[in-house]
Parts: structure tokens; C-alpha cells; sequence
């Protein structure tokens, strides 16, 4: 069936094009089997409760903070203890080598206590330069930038990704490289806008060297940054792109795939209260997948119809 105008519009928006167009074998984003999907509504999403973290959220006062709760299959990380260094825990090790780097040297934390605290209450713009002074990681002597957000409070929804990338490092701004480029075009396939709807954030803030999956210790460090900005943020509705993003605010019980939890209704508690989230696919996995942009296009509407009050 031809797509309609609009359609066309929203598929061209996101850089599928306006049909499925079977790309040349030297591409190297040739997905194995390109198979075209009807555009269809978003299905009617099924609500999945996401048990509550228990209040172990480092340096943001318990009381406060409501965040899912850390895996079963692994103890929680330990709370990097100010000044301490971290040694890694046998469930780090066993997180680790779910992401395949078990054979990773341990990661040194040395949080400052005077820094951890003055996270748990700084203002907005405070937070940059609390995390330019940030040591506590080996991060810290590589990064040309600390990357902290695009948007500011006031954005209904916030975005959480993953870590700065090269490009992102250099210019201290989250999701400027290609895929930064591609989920400004997914944003725009459904009428919302950095900035101005939409606050991104990473589970770090710092790039991890040559672009390494984060490890548990390093999203640890950084828990008390992103957990003060979520709380400054207040989103209506939260989307986590990518598991680094769903390890750090869902409970791991829950993730069997990016696939299996995509286009429901899950709730994270933060801060006492219940937000909406959705989760879907990382752009960087859609730059290597380019089917899956659709499917990442259902999500956002999802989360466009969970802050019209919907689903
Ligand atoms: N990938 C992310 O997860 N975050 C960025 O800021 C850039 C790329």
C-alpha cells in the first residue's frame, strides 16, 4: 500500500526514506534481511511496575530517592565511599562480563566527599563545573570535556543515553555525532525538539576511552550526577535509550532485551514520585540497524501519548 503524504514526511524525517529502498551491497548499514514493516499505531502498552531501587542512591539523601532496584542476579554496587577507592565487587565482575569485559582491569573510584555532597544540592548549572572537578574515575585524565545535557528544567521529556562519544567529548555537548544527528531526526519525525521538549542526559558524563561500554563502577561514580539531574529535571515522562540506560533506572529482572521491553508503559519512582518511561533502542544501535527505526518511531509516540496522560 503507498505511504501517505505524511507518512512519507515522518519515514523521511528519520532517513528511512519515504518506501523501503533496498540499499547496495557495499552498505555497510545493511541489515542481514531487510524486511519492510507496515506502519501501524502504536500498540496499547502493557504496564509493567518496576519494583522500587532500595534508598542506597549515593550522595542524594535516601529519604528523597525512590530508585528501582539494583539486579537480583547481582548485589547492588557498593555506594563508592567518599575518598575510599572502590575495590570491584564480585557482582561488578559478573555485570561486567555480561558486557563482555570480564577480563577488564578494576576500575578505581576515589569519590570527593566535598564534591559527592555538594552534587545532592546543586543547582543546574552548577553541575557542570562540580563534574569538570570530578576525579573519581580514570575518565577524569582522558576527557577533553565533561558532557552534561542539552535542555534544562522545564523539558517535560528527558531522554537518558548512554555515555559521550568522541564527538560529544570534544564539544561538551550530549548526542552531537551521527547519532546525535539521527535522533534529532527521529525527535522531529514526531514533532518534538531538543531543547525545547526534550532534555537529554547520559548514565555518564564523562567518554569512556576509545568509546568502551561504561562499566558498573564508572556509572556508580556517576549515579549521584545523574540522579541529582533527574531530580532537578522532574520529567513528565522518561525515555531510556540503550540498556546502559535501563541498568542504571529499571530493574534488571525486568530486562531480557531492548526488544522485549520496548513499547510499554513502565514507571520509575523518583524522588517519591512515578514517571512514565518508555525504553527503546540506542540510536547508535539504529545506525547499525536501520529497520529498527521504525520501531523506535512507535516508542517515542509511545511516550508522546504517555504525556498527552494516555496509554
Ligand atoms: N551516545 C550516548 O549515549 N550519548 C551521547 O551523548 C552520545 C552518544
Amino acid at each position: 500500500m503507498p505511504l501517505s503524504r505524511e507518512q512519507s514526511q515522518i519515514w523521511d524525517a528519520m532517513g528511512i526514506g519515504p518506501q523501503w529502498i533496498l540499499r547496495s551491497a557495499e552498505d555497510p548499514l545493511l541489515p542481514k534481511k531487510p524486511a519492510a514493516q507496515p506502519a501501524r499505531a502504536p500498540a496499547p502498552a502493557a504496564r509493567v511496575q518496576v519494583p522500587r531501587q532500595s534508598p542506597s542512591v549515593h550522595p542524594v539523601p535516601a529519604a528523597r530517592v525512590s530508585a528501582p532496584r539494583q539486579p537480583e542476579a547481582r548485589s547492588p554496587a557498593p555506594a563508592a565511599i567518599p575518598g575510599r577507592v572502590m575495590p570491584r565487587s564480585p557482582a561488578a565482575a559478573a555485570q561486567s562480563s555480561r558486557f563482555g569485559d570480564a577480563a577488564a582491569a578494576p576500575i578505581e573510584i576515589r569519590v570527593d566527599p566535598g564534591i559527592a555532597a555538594a552534587v545532592a544540592s546543586a543547582g543546574w548549572d552548577e553541575l557542570k563545573g562540580l563534574a569538570d572537578r570530578c576525579h573519581a574515575c580514570q575518565m577524569a585524565e582522558s576527557r577533553t570535556n565533561t558532557v552534561l545535557a542539552a535542555g534544562k528544567p522545564g523539558c517535560p521529556i528527558v531522554i537518558v543515553g548512554e555515555a559521550p562519544g568522541r564527538d560529544e567529548d570534544l564539544q561538551g555537548y550530549p548526542f552531537v555525532g551521527k547519532s546525535g544527528q539521527l535522533l534529532d531526526n527521529i525527535l522531529a519525525a514526531v514533532s518534538l525538539q531538543r531543547g525545547r521538549d526534550v532534555a537529554i542526559i547520559n548514565v555518564l558524563k564523562c567518554r569512556p576511552p576509545f568509546n568502551r561500554d561504561p562499566r558498573p563502577e564508572e556509572a556508580q561514580a556517576c549515579r549521584a550526577f545523574l540522579m541529582r539531574q533527574l531530580e532537578l529535571l522532574e520529567p513528565k515522562v522518561l525515555i531510556l535509550m540503550g540498556r546502559h540506560a535501563v541498568n542504571a533506572l529499571l530493574a534488571e529482572s525486568n530486562i531480557r532485551s531492548i526488544e522485549a521491553l520496548r513499547e510499554k508503559h513502565h514507571e520509575c519512582t523518583l524522588f517519591g514520585k512515578t514517571v512514565p518511561t518508555v525504553v527503546t533502542y540506542h540510536p547508535s544501535y539504529l545506525l547499525r540497524n536501520p529497520v529498527a527505526k521504525e520501531k523506535s518511531w512507535h516508542d517515542l509516540l509511545l511516550a508522546k501519548s504517555l504525556l498527552a496522560g494516555g496509554a
